[in-house]
């Protein structure tokens, strides 16, 4: 089997990302409940978390780090509890997932929220295209750091000096872990992560980091383990955003996964992937019937994500014939991104998608190239 859909979830998770999962799940222990060894040992192992998580990004105070289940649920609670009202405009990217996309649009249906979206052009997003909506409504830019459909790289940090004060929600599902982001703590405002991606952790885990100075409405109240004695939920992060306990045996894995990462280095890990999609891309360009989307053939202003579509193909049927006759996972269809779909020109039919990891090697990469020039040279005969 050749794994070559690490943008849905990252395959294989390290064998320290295991033995801390089975770890955790042998210990009897509820994080910061009770006053026992064991419970101590689980609040000290989601500690680690935050800690590497926190170095990883470039994030000064770790306790602004909050932890939930998924990217999913980090930009839903920022987007609900930032405190939009009736004609606040937000601009986002027009190359968003639908974890931002469905929650702004109910927004917009609900509230009245004056949603812009910013195209892109040739594939990219441009700082000016930003700039040049702003208004003296406009509250909060949402972006997708890079296109979980044609692997673009949004130049975030150029965008938000665009914004100036206008206060940006990143969504970093696609670079966390393989993309270097060590001072997102100077520049982003919230930042909203996935584990089991490039962080390498188990499902179930992600998170929210909120900048000094801003305050969310959480998104849910309860026990926190902290201020029993008061029916208000504490309004001191990280507890405010993480009522009921955490996934304490997925965030013990994903404390692993963040340890392995800053042990290799994101650097290695993105020069690696750089050198996969290059080569890939690179297979790509010469073979006849094969389109390809998102930005040029550059591979430096993409992460290790590839759409493509092959003539003759179906994108369902193709991932299907890549699997069943070379052993080789994709992703087909819309890949919860029709914003993205229609910018590229390829809704409803959608594109197979590659996406490589840091475990996959340079074979296996030709493996892949040499089977698309099979499958199309198939329907030439
Ligand atoms: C850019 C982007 N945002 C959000 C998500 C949602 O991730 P999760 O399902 O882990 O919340 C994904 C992953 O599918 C993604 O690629």
């Amino acid at each position: 089997m050749i794994y070559f859909d690490n943008g849905a979830t990252s395959y294989p998770k390290p064998p320290q990302v295991i033995d801390a999962v089975m770890a955790a799940l042998s210990a009897p222990a509820s994080p910061g409940r009770s006053g026992h060894a064991a419970s101590l040992n689980a609040s000290r192992s989601i500690h680690k978390a935050r800690k590497h998580l926190a170095e990883l990004f470039g994030l000064k105070d770790n306790s602004r780090l909050c932890f939930g289940p998924n990217v999913t649920w980090a930009l839903n609670a920022a987007l609900s509890g930032f405190g939009l009202k009736k004609g606040d405009h937000v601009l986002s990217g027009s190359l968003e997932h639908n974890s931002t996309a469905r929650p702004l649009l109910r927004l917009k249906n609900e509230l009245g929220l004056d949603w812009e979206i910013v195209p892109a052009s040739n594939g990219r997003l441009l700082p000016l295209e930003f700039k040049k909506r702003l208004t003296s409504k406009t509250r909060l830019a949402v972006l997708n750091h890079a296109s979980n459909v044609t692997g673009a790289l949004a130049p975030a940090r150029e965008i938000k000096e665009a914004l100036g004060e206008v206060p940006l929600l990143l969504d970093a599902a696609q670079t966390a872990g393989s993309v270097v982001l060590d001072d997102a703590g100077d520049w982003v405002d919230l930042l909203a992560f996935t584990g089991h991606k490039g962080l390498l952790g188990p499902t179930g885990t992600g998170g929210l980091w909120i900048r000094p100075g801003l305050d969310l409405r959480p998104p849910a109240v309860g026990g926190s383990g902290s201020l029993s004695e008061s029916l208000t939920h504490p309004d001191f992060l990280p507890d405010a955003m993480e009522a009921g306990t955490l996934n304490t045996h997925g965030l013990a894995g994903l404390a692993a996964g963040a340890e392995f990462i800053l042990k290799k280095g994101v650097k290695s890990i993105r020069a690696h992937e750089l050198e996969l999609t290059k080569l890939f891309l690179d297979g790509c360009l010469r073979m006849p019937g094969l389109t390809l989307y998102g930005p040029g053939p550059e591979a430096e202003d993409r992460v290790a994500v590839v759409s493509l579509n092959l003539s003759g193909w179906s994108c369902s049927d193709l991932a299907a014939a890549l699997e069943r006759d070379h052993g080789i996972l994709t992703r087909a269809g819309l890949h919860c991104a029709p914003l993205t779909h229609q910018q590229v020109g390829t809704y409803p039919g959608g594109s197979v998608r590659f996406s490589f990891g840091p475990f996959n090697a340079r074979e296996e990469i030709l493996t892949g190239v040499d089977a698309l020039a099979e499958l199309a040279a198939q329907k030439r005969r």
